[in-house]
């Protein structure tokens, strides 16, 4: 049975940390009834606390009414029970840890647990979906549907692996647009996709000037900052993306610079500095160095 977008009435979300949370929030502010999965039942509370920050900003912004964020709050379930998530759910979007074993395990699960109609879709950033598409059980209706951070940076990748049937990625076109991002078709699997097929570039350039002791963290972000006029540089970029997620990234590149900048990351991430959402990366959070006025100038 091919679906269509009136068809979707219920989402479910594995994983409820950073992007789990954001896309969970969306779905549910697009009139989704949405249900957000996770193993570990501590992640909520922050994923709440996220929510209600993220509302309360826009409202702040006239995006959206005290009505409609209530609404959405009241669409949104949390569960850490798999059969109770996957009941009679019509699509599918996964942001568990970036890693292969975990993910193959959780579409594992779900693919016995979910109804057969229901489109299965993974936000993984570096991994491709035919790496874990014959763990969904039903590899026709698995696609990678690839946000940025979806209120700031609201484009979604729509990258099908071989076995995609078309009309999911029609679907998703059109899925992306009804949860208010700007779809971008990625052809055939690409590591990266788009936008951080550019970003692993220039990350691995930021992070190689550090370890080989070229320049300073704050020296390379107000460098990228003073020239182009952002508002951030790689390593506060790092420090947003979560410096665990970048690990697993950097790691599994291989390459000696690579392996050099993991290094790094790694005496971060064992000192419990996993960047914003720690509070502390290579910066500190809120109120960051970067932010402050005179940092690009040395005032
Ligand atoms: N952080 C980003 O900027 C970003 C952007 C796009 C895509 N992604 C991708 O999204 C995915 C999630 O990243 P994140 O930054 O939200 O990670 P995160 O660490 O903030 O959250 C991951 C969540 O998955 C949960 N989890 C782990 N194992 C699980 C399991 N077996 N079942 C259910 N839940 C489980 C964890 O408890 C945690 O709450 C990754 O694949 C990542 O590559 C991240």
């Amino acid at each position: 049975m091919k679906l269509a977008l009136k068809d979707i009435r219920k989402v479910l979300i594995l994983g409820s940390g950073t992007m789990g949370l954001r896309i969970g929030l969306q779905s549910a502010l697009s009139g989704f009834d949405t249900v957000i999965y996770d193993i570990h039942e501590s992640s909520f509370v922050s994923a709440k606390k996220i929510q209600q920050s993220i509302l309360k900003q826009l409202i702040e912004k006239q995006s959206i009414t005290d009505k409609e964020a209530e609404l959405a709050l009241g669409r949104i379930i949390f569960t850490t029970d798999t059969k109770s998530a996957a009941n009679n759910v019509d699509f599918v979007s996964e942001s568990v840890w970036e890693e292969l074993s975990v993910k193959k395990e959780v579409w594992s699960t779900f693919a016995d647990l979910c109804p057969p109609h229901a489109v299965f879709t993974t936000n993984t950033s570096y991994l491709l979906p035919s790496q874990f598409a014959s763990d969904t059980k039903r590899s026709e209706r698995f696609c990678a549907f690839h946000f940025h951070d979806v209120f700031q940076a609201n484009v979604v990748d729509v990258m099908p692996h071989a076995g995609t049937e078309e009309w999911v990625v029609d679907l998703l076109m059109e899925m992306g647009k009804s949860l208010k991002q700007t779809p971008v078709f990625v052809k055939k699997e690409s590591p990266g996709y788009i936008f951080n097929a550019m970003l692993v570039a220039l990350i691995g350039a930021a992070g190689a000037l550090v370890t080989y002791d070229i320049s300073s963290i704050e020296d390379v972000d107000r460098s990228w900052i003073g020239n182009f006029k952002m508002t951030v540089g790689p390593f506060g970029i790092l420090d947003a993306i979560g410096l665990d997620t970048a690990w697993h990234v950097t790691n599994s590149l291989g390459d000696p610079k690579s392996k050099k900048f993991a290094s790094l990351l790694k005496t971060y991430i064992d000192e419990g500095k996993l960047g914003q959402k720690t509070g502390q990366g290579f910066y500190t959070y809120p109120n960051p160095a970067f932010m402050k006025p005179g940092f690009v100038n040395k005032d």
